[in-house]
């Protein structure tokens, strides 16, 4: 495994200089950004319904004014549960490492991050009963946060979007070595690679952290 880790980088490391150059010179895929734009556009929030969350965006304490609870990441899942008002009511079902912890997470055992709550808001959530990962012994709590989001930039449809990211990181992510998909790598592969440096200012902020949270989901290992 190390063996064949270290020859991908040998060949990767000889290709870089020609690489970079060429990935400079491309755009940022605005299509990708219009593509995603017009998913959001044709996504109509009710009761019940699943919906990812396309950028960083605050989830809020209350149906009307500025105080958040926390900040969702690009790729978050919340499940619609009122429309009526302005923002909508939702909900986001996840899971924490430690009690008063600000990460919440979406799988049981992988550290793929969908919220971010305020220190207030940690201290306030209950986790449920912790539960050891037998591989590790780290302990996970399933949590359970309600808030509200302002509407627009979120999209139930997981298969069209999943189309898009795949179409994102053919786009993005083969002019310097191969495409790789989802199941290539592990979650915690998936987000130490992309945060190296060779990765910055590829994509903007939101379209990298949803492409991220999309080959984590689909990461070679699943939690427990
Ligand atoms: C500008 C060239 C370039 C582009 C474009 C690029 N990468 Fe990389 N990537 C590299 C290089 C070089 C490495 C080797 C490790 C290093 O130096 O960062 C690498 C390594 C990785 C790794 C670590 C695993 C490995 O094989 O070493 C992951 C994961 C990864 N890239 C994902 C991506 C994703 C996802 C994209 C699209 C958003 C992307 N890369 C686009 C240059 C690039």
């Amino acid at each position: 495994m190390r063996g064949a880790t270290q020859g991908v980088l040998v060949v990767v490391t000889a290709v870089f200089g020609f690489c970079a150059l060429a990935a400079r010179a491309q755009p940022m895929p605005d299509k990708v950004g219009d593509e995603l734009s017009a998913l959001a556009a044709a996504t109509r929030p009710r009761a019940g319904l699943h919906l990812v969350v396309l950028t960083h965006r605050p989830l809020f304490g209350n149906a009307a004014g500025k105080d958040a609870i926390g900040t969702l990441l690009p790729g978050a899942e919340v499940v619609v549960l009122a429309t009526s008002g302005k923002r909508l009511r939702v909900r986001l079902d996840g899971w924490q490492q430690d009690a008063g912890a600000r990460a919440v997470y979406a799988r049981r055992g992988l550290r793929i991050l969908s919220l971010a709550l305020t220190p207030e808001a940690a201290q306030q959530v209950r986790p449920g009963v912790g539960v050891p990962d037998p591989a590790t012994g780290t302990v996970w709590r399933a949590v359970r946060v309600t808030g509200w989001l302002d509407p627009g930039g979120l999209v139930g449809a997981a298969d069209r979007l999943s189309r898009v990211m795949t179409e994102l990181n053919g786009e993005a992510c083969g002019s310097c070595h191969a495409t790789r998909p989802a199941g290539a790598f592990t979650a915690y592969q998936w987000a130490g690679g992309m945060s190296s440096s060779r990765h910055r200012n590829l994509l903007d902020a939101d379209q990298m952290g949803l492409l991220l949270h999309w080959l984590q989901m689909g990461a070679s290992d699943k939690g427990f």
